[in-house]
């Protein structure tokens, strides 16, 4: 933990605003959210429905399931520190919490897309390897504009947005669809329609931050996109 940044106490409106927004979410979730990420959801005491939840426990509770653990960062971070980052295992989260009029729409991201979309996967040992091989391998490319594009748009296609198969069928998985209400009703209806994940299909995919997506990847298995990533990798 980055002892320089604390987390505030925060207000009844705020707790109330998170609690809204976590059952919403978590009951959207029950029939179209990937296993993988509820279970893990569920299975945290840290992040819960009741109150906004403190970043150290998360931490220690990622940390004794993965060795992951989380940094208090104030926004949106220079991407060779979030690689860097990533490579020791550490996640970022901000600790704002949107206002109740910002259920649905937000332009930078809050606590509650960095910890409730983000911090459940990290408790998967094979997502949380891919996370840290990721970091690794953006570190090595530092400065290298194209192929740090093309890690950022498999990030936004995976990590962000993606699908997982489970038993045969698509699942939402990615942090910007399970954290966000319309996002995940938006996906949802385009899960018949869904481009198979390869390593070059995404990094060749352009994607805007500032419009509702129209492609989504599916992915069938999580161990396979580090050995795709290592062998994009080594082949460059
Ligand atoms: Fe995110």
């Amino acid at each position: 933990m980055n002892a320089s940044l604390f987390q505030p106490q925060y207000g009844k409106v705020q707790h109330g605003t998170w609690s809204t927004l976590y059952r919403r979410q978590r009951d959207l979730l029950q029939d179209k959210g990937a296993g993988l990420y509820l279970n893990a959801l569920d299975s945290m005491t840290s992040l819960t429905e009741l109150e906004i939840p403190r970043v150290e426990r998360m931490a220690e509770e990622l940390t004794e399931k993965t060795g992951w653990s989380l940094q208090i960062v104030p926004g949106l971070i220079p991407v060779d520190d979030f690689f860097a980052l990533l490579a020791q295992r550490q996640f970022c989260t901000s600790t704002w919490v949107r206002q109740p009029h910002q259920l649905d729409y937000l332009e930078e991201p809050d606590m509650f897309h960095d910890t409730f979309g983000h911090v459940p996967p990290l408790m998967n040992p094979d997502f949380a390897a891919f996370m840290q091989r990721f970091g690794e391998i953006g570190v090595a490319l530092q400065g290298q504009e194209q192929r740090v594009l093309e890690l950022q748009r498999l990030y936004w296609f995976f990590v962000e947005f993606g699908f997982v198969e489970e038993r045969g069928v698509p699942m939402a998985f990615g942090a910007g669809i399970m954290s966000s209400h319309g996002e995940t009703q938006h996906a949802w209806a385009l899960r018949d329609d869904l481009r198979k994940f390869t390593m070059e299909g995404v990094m060749t995919t352009p994607f805007t931050t500032t419009e509702i997506q129209t492609t989504y990847f599916l992915i069938d298995d999580i161990s396979e996109v580090i050995r795709s990533l290592n062998h994009w990798f080594e082949g460059l």
